[in-house]
């Protein structure tokens, strides 16, 4: 398997009337081609300012973006169409990222002008109506417009215009959590479907962690700008390593008993999440972490590589490990 998608210390600073928001500060990952990498954490993690950087929203403060072998953090303007093309974005919330006023056929043949040159009438709808197909909605959905199609239909069309340009890449920002239970399974199937049938390799984003057990195959676990822990999914459920991953999980509702045995137990958060404005020095779960010791709140935790291809940023993550898994108090 190749590496589509290498980022290295990937940074985002924004200046604000407050101080400058350390938004990504220093994230490294890769995907290979074909599968899904879930970046999960909560509020204010930087997950969307990541996915922001790759699909060249705007460009990074400091590290790189690695696409295709090609460097394309230089500029986000300056990328050429070749590359562009290769990556789409999908947001969470489909009744804000289309056009009110522009028909489906308009909103989905925009891309095909831009990107796949295409000028010839007649072919620009057989093309419109290929894409709905793929994202299963009736052709005739092209002659409506955003407001007559229910919020599920709608993120289909978000999809169907993602997958306009033939993108290898797909950046998806949180596209259930806008909508209904009820057609959320629908979207994660039809992407799922999409991501077989065109090898297609997925960002995942999403607060929702218990999503990423059907969706990803590796999980980055992101907290004030930073990777904490990253796994293969399995590994990442089975046997969590940081603190705060454990703490995440353990919250997730289980649906079996062998899941209800191996939730983590004995972890709970405390206080509220700081400020990306002046984050914690050292560790910046150390305001938020039971096992805190002096040591985290000065040292910032450098990655440890595990087997398996994981990384985990904590001091202490054996010893409290051990101990959890020893002597499974109720609160240490
Ligand atoms: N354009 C901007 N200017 C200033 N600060 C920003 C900007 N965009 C994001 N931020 C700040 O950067 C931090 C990370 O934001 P980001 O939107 O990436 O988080 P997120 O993980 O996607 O959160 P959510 O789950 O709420 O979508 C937050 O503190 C946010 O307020
Ligand atoms: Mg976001």
């Amino acid at each position: 398997m190749s590496e589509i998608l290498k980022v290295i210390s990937l940074t985002k600073h924004f200046k604000s009337s407050v101080g400058i928001v350390h938004a990504v500060d220093d994230i490294s990952f890769s995907i290979e081609e074909g599968k899904t990498i879930g970046l999960v954490g909560e509020s204010g993690s930087g997950k969307s300012t990541t996915g922001h950087m790759i699909a060249g929203i705007y460009p990074p403060t400091r590290g790189k973006i690695i696409f295709d072998g090609v460097d394309i953090s230089v500029d986000a303007n300056k990328r050429p169409l070749s590359v562009k093309k290769k990556i789409g974005m999908v947001f969470q919330d489909p009744s804000t990222s289309l056009n009110p006023r522009q028909t489906i056929e308009d909103i989905i043949s925009l891309p095909l002008k831009v990107h796949m040159r295409i000028t010839n009438y007649a072919e620009m709808r057989k093309t419109v109506r290929e894409l709905l197909e793929k994202v299963q909605l009736p052709p005739d959905f092209m002659n409506r417009y955003p407001r007559d199609l229910g919020g599920g239909e709608r993120q289909l069309v978000a999809i169907a215009r993602a997958l306009a340009s033939e993108p290898t890449l797909i950046i998806l920002d949180e596209p259930t959590s806008a909508l209904d239970v009820s057609v959320q399974a629908k979207i994660i199937t039809t992407l799922l479907k999409l991501q077989k049938e065109m090898g297609l390799t997925y960002i995942f984003i999403t607060h929702d962690l218990s999503l990423m057990r059907n969706v990803a195959d590796k999980v980055a676990i992101m907290y004030l700008g930073k990777i904490y822990e990253m796994a293969d999914t399995q590994n990442f459920f089975e046997e969590p390593l940081h603190p705060y991953t454990m703490m995440l999980i353990s919250s997730i509702p289980t649906l079996t008993d062998e899941e209800e045995k191996i939730k983590p137990r004995g972890i709970e958060s405390l206080g509220e999440i700081p400020s990306a404005v002046n984050p914690p020095k050292g560790c910046r779960f150390h305001t938020r972490c039971p096992f805190a010791r002096e040591e985290c709140k000065t040292n910032e935790p450098k990655g440890e590589k595990i087997d398996g291809g994981r990384i985990v940023f904590c001091h202490f993550w054996r010893e409290i490990k051990y101990k959890l898994t020893t002597n499974a108090p109720e609160k240490i």
